[in-house]
């Protein structure tokens, strides 16, 4: 079978990666991909939300099954457009993604389905944003309502930072159509962790838990990033939070899927606050994570192009997942200057030297090649992945990796895991 996936990152690396592996994939091309997914993948320079070149290459090179990695295509409508040429593609339709798309459209699902999530409030008038941040209670939580590429979320603690925020979406428009509305929420507090679904509209399977750090630096100080690193699974969630999840949560988002006639195929990304035991809902995003996939991927023992294909042909009830007994860590090292203005254009030496084990792998971010070496061409740039028996062998694994490569020009958290290992003690 001939697969395309969309996307550039580590994501799209691992999810090459993973079907690589499959008997049933006989090539695979990815748009654009990177250094690291041209090893086993043909790279084909059409970017992720050019979907007119897309379809062309797809109808072509008679592509039998596109997978989309990023938000932005399944926001423009890619699935739709497949769908509408007859071509197989996994992912959620447009107007299933405002689910990720549109803050409001998923906090009102919420509100409809009585899902746990933070008390909210929309506006389109900057003046009415700035007079309730005003009144509110702090800290408060604004966010452009629209994609922002990571960066339309603030936390302020303070009334000011909150305000300046407001001027920068809604006057200086920063995000630019992003931003013509925001939606303000209450603080939740606790530990965040995420859960990936896939659903083929009729039956969903759960994937294991996982946990990102989403802040650039060790003890989760410094500013959001897209990800610094993550492990699977993720130690916070014992069983009797798993199961107020699914209690909570997972069944009420499927009912209320269900009672308003949506039909959500592809991934379903839930974002959660923990606090004694108990979920509170932060985002929804319409496909999987990154870094979380790295991690989640290195741990499946089953065909993972399967997961993918049953689940776009409508017969996930079909698919048996199994995990290997491992986890799995996948720490980030991002270019200097990240997440603010990334420093890119700078060789990695010797990447191609460095000895992986079969619980090894390093799956490329912003990475390309440029006279036979690796150059940075991104924020994230390597995700260095590494299963153990246990979190302990799975961190020291993967930074052992991390001695062996070329970190001079790069920086990372050197406390990926470390969370998880307080709450095994
Ligand atoms: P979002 O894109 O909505 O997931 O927000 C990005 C990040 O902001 C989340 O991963 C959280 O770390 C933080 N965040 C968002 N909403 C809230 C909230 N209501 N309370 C506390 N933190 C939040
Ligand atoms: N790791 C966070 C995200 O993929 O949105």
């Amino acid at each position: 079978m001939k697969v395309m996936v969309i996307g550039s990152g580590g994501r799209e690396h691992a999810i090459c990666w993973g079907i690589s592996k499959s008997s049933k994939v006989d090539k695979i091309y990815c748009a654009p991909g990177n250094a690291g997914i041209s090893e086993i993948a043909e790279n084909i320079d059409i970017k992720a939300d050019d979907l007119n070149q897309l379809l062309s290459f797809a109808l072509e090179e008679k592509i039998d099954f596109t997978i989309v990695g990023p938000e932005q295509p399944l926001s423009l409508g890619v699935v739709d457009l497949f769908q509408e040429n007859n071509l197989l593609i996994f992912g959620p339709t447009q107007f299933a993604s405002q689910l990720e798309s549109s803050k409001e459209f998923s906090k009102l699902f919420m509100e409809r389905n009585s899902i746990p999530t933070a008390s909210f409030n929309s506006f389109t008038s900057y003046d009415e944003a700035e007079s309730y941040v005003k009144k509110s209670e702090l800290p408060i939580v604004i966010k452009a309502d629209g994609l922002a590429s990571g960066k339309g979320v603030r936390v302020c603690f303070e009334r000011i930072e909150a305000i300046d925020f407001l001027k920068d979406i809604m006057l200086d428009k920063v995000f630019s159509s992003s931003g013509e509305k925001v939606v303000i929420e209450s603080f939740l507090e606790g530990e965040e962790a995420s859960f990936f679904i896939f659903s083929d509209g009729k039956n969903i399977q759960m994937l294991d838990s996982s946990q990102d750090h989403k802040r650039l630096l060790d003890k989760d100080e410094g500013p959001n990033t897209g990800g610094m690193g993550a492990y699977s699974p993720a130690p916070i969630i014992d069983m009797e939070t798993r199961t107020n999840i699914v209690e909570m949560v997972v069944k009420p988002v499927f009912e209320g899927f269900k009672k308003e006639a949506l039909i959500y195929t592809g991934i379903l990304y839930i974002g959660l606050m923990i606090k004694d035991k108990k979920p509170s809902v932060v985002e929804f995003n319409c496909r999987f994570g990154d870094p979380e996939t790295q991690p989640l991927l290195f741990r499946i023992d089953s065909d993972i192009f399967d997961l993918f294909y049953l689940t776009a042909l409508g017969e996930l009830d079909s698919y048996k997942l199994k995990w290997k007994n491992k986890t799995s860590v996948s720490v980030v090292l991002a270019s200097k200057g990240y997440p603010m203005k990334p420093e890119t254009g700078i060789c990695i030496k010797n990447l191609d030297k460095v000895n992986l084990n079969d619980d090894q792998y390093i799956f490329h971010a912003g990475t390309s090649i440029k006279d036979n070496e690796v150059i940075i061409n991104g924020g994230r740039v390597l995700n260095i992945t590494a299963s153990g028996d246990n979190l302990k062998e799975a961190i020291n694994s993967a930074y052992k990796i991390i001695d062996m490569v070329d970190s001079s020009n790069l920086q990372y958290r050197k406390d990926i895991g470390a969370k998880g290992l307080l709450k095994n003690s």
